[in-house]
């Protein structure tokens, strides 16, 4: 595992001009943020050894190397999922690739769908714990180079980072929500049973991502910020038909605003 990760590294860092510090992972529909990135270089996935492909509709699956809020960050246009049939040390792999690439910080975007009564379709969600339903991504042999064991999880979103992006948007005048993300597996959006459960559980949203790439930056040592863009609602009467076009939309919709703060604390770290 270790010579294979440090085997992508060697080859991308052949190809890049100057060290990441910081690491952005684009969630569904929310692949603009690169429009706002002086690339520097986008390397595809597929021409990266050992990099998983992305099959995803609405992951176009590059590597975006460049400058933004005057830092030098990496950019997954494309992330990959547990749905999609990889093991999970597949799906958490290019965290650790990012990790040795020098990332000092991790920001993640996803889409989710709001069991939070008081959520509405487009809120931005500042994520400040999470309830992991998938897999855990540490099972198995552990590299102790990675970190350990038996990683504490009492502050796995960055709580300095959350104070921040708080200020930022309220001097942006964006409205955000903060609270619980569950990860499930997916494919499947939920019955109306399940979201109910998911509310009961302490859950303030549900995505089929991110909980395994932050349980990973949390046991290499690497702050994490995570956002959420609430694409649809699985609140009592307010539940109807979600598609994953409706989905990329909302999101997409919603993304200027979490760009925006993303921008604005990126450059003030
Ligand atoms: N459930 C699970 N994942 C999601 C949802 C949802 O309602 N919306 C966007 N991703």
């Amino acid at each position: 595992m270790l010579e294979t990760i440090k085997d992508t590294v060697n080859y991308i860092r052949t190809h890049i001009k100057s060290e990441p510090e910081v690491g952005i992972i684009l969630g569904t529909g929310l692949g603009g943020l690169v429009k706002e990135i002086e690339i520097e270089i986008s390397i595809s996935y597929k021409d990266i050894p050992n990099f998983p492909v992305s099959t995803v509709e609405g992951h176009s699956g590059k590597l975006i190397f460049g400058k933004l809020g005057g830092k030098n960050v990496v950019a997954m246009q494309g992330r990959f999922h547990y749905y999609e049939g990889y093991e999970m040390s597949k799906v958490v792999f290019p965290v650790r690739v990012m990790k040795y690439l020098g990332i000092k910080t991790l920001f993640i975007s996803n889409a989710s769908g709001g069991v939070n009564p008081n959520f509405e379709i487009g809120d931005l969600m500042i994520i400040n714990d999470h309830i992991c339903l998938v897999p855990n991504p540490l099972i198995g042999r552990n590299e102790s180079e990675f970190g350990p064991r038996f990683p504490d999880m009492s502050e796995i979103y960055d709580k300095t980072l959350i104070i921040k992006a708080k200020a930022i948007a309220d001097k942006l005048e964006i409205k955000v929500q903060e609270g619980v993300y569950t990860a499930t597996t997916g494919p499947t959006f939920e019955t109306p049973a399940e979201y109910k459960f998911f509310r009961i559980i302490g859950s303030d949203t549900v995505g089929m991502s991110t909980v395994p790439e932050a349980i990973i930056a949390r046991q290499m040592g690497i702050p994490c910020f995570a956002m959420s863009i609430i694409t649809d609602l699985g609140v009592p009467g307010k539940i109807v038909e979600v598609t994953h076009e409706e989905v990329q939309k909302v999101a997409t919709k919603a993304e200027v605003k979490m760009t925006r703060i993303f921008k604005g604390m990126i450059e003030q770290l």
